[in-house]
């Protein structure tokens, strides 16, 4: 069983999908981790971001493991990795530990870009999540604010639009709405309705 949640920065697709893979006891990847581990090694090792040898290099020697690092969860990190993923030989370089992890029994939520058009384009579900960038851009806002950072809600909104347009631009794998995929617009949700719209779509699914 495959859930495959794709959708935009800061959208609450990484919190949907992993109170969807709590609820129905199915494991759980955040691929963007995958990409933002990617920029980080390209940057350790002293290389720069569009230097696609680089870049490989590092998606091909990417320890899965090493994924927990606090700082791979940053807005600059999102931004590096929306960098190296415009790169087809790193898409290349993570699509079989992605596949394989999407085979785990019993079931998997994956959530990025293009799990329901490249990675699991047989996923049994399909939900795009996305909000409007202003509503985007106020929770990230106010997330950025609990932690005691001030940066202002401008430049938090043009970030988001940047990574949208770099995210759904790019030649490879852009980001997009599966002919198949279920849209759940989160603008006017709580996570909690949300995560009840998707359980409702999940079982809907399924029963068919
Ligand atoms: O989901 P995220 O914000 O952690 O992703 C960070 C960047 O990684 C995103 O801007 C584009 C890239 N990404 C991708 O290209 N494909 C995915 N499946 C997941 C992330």
């Amino acid at each position: 069983m495959i859930i495959a949640i794709d959708g935009p920065a800061a959208s609450g697709k990484g919190t949907l999908a992993k109170r969807l893979a709590n609820h129905f006891g199915f494991h759980c990847l955040d691929t963007g981790l995958l990409y933002r581990a990617v920029a980080r090694d390209v940057a350790r090792n002293g290389f720069r971001l569009e230097d696609a040898w680089a870049a490989v290099a590092a998606a091909r020697n990417l320890d899965p493991r090493e994924l927990e690092d606090a700082d791979l969860r940053g807005n600059a990190a999102g931004d590096a990795a929306s960098i190296v993923a415009r790169i087809p030989e790193v898409r290349a370089a993570l699509l079989a530990y992605q596949r394989n992890f999407a085979r785990r029994p019993p079931g998997a939520v994956l959530d990025g870009r293009d799990i329901a058009t490249v990675v699991c384009p047989d996923a049994n579900v399909k939900i795009f999540v996305t909000a409007s960038p202003e509503v985007r851009a106020s929770r990230r806002f106010a997330e950025f604010e609990a932690r005691g950072s001030a940066v202002a809600y401008e430049t938090v909104l043009e970030d988001i639009l940047a990574r949208d347009a770099r995210d759904s631009g790019r030649a490879s794998a852009p980001m997009m709405l599966a002919e198949d995929a279920e849209l759940l617009d989160t603008s006017n949700l709580s996570i909690e309705a949300a995560f009840d719209a998707a359980v409702g779509l999940i079982k809907r699914k399924i029963s068919h």
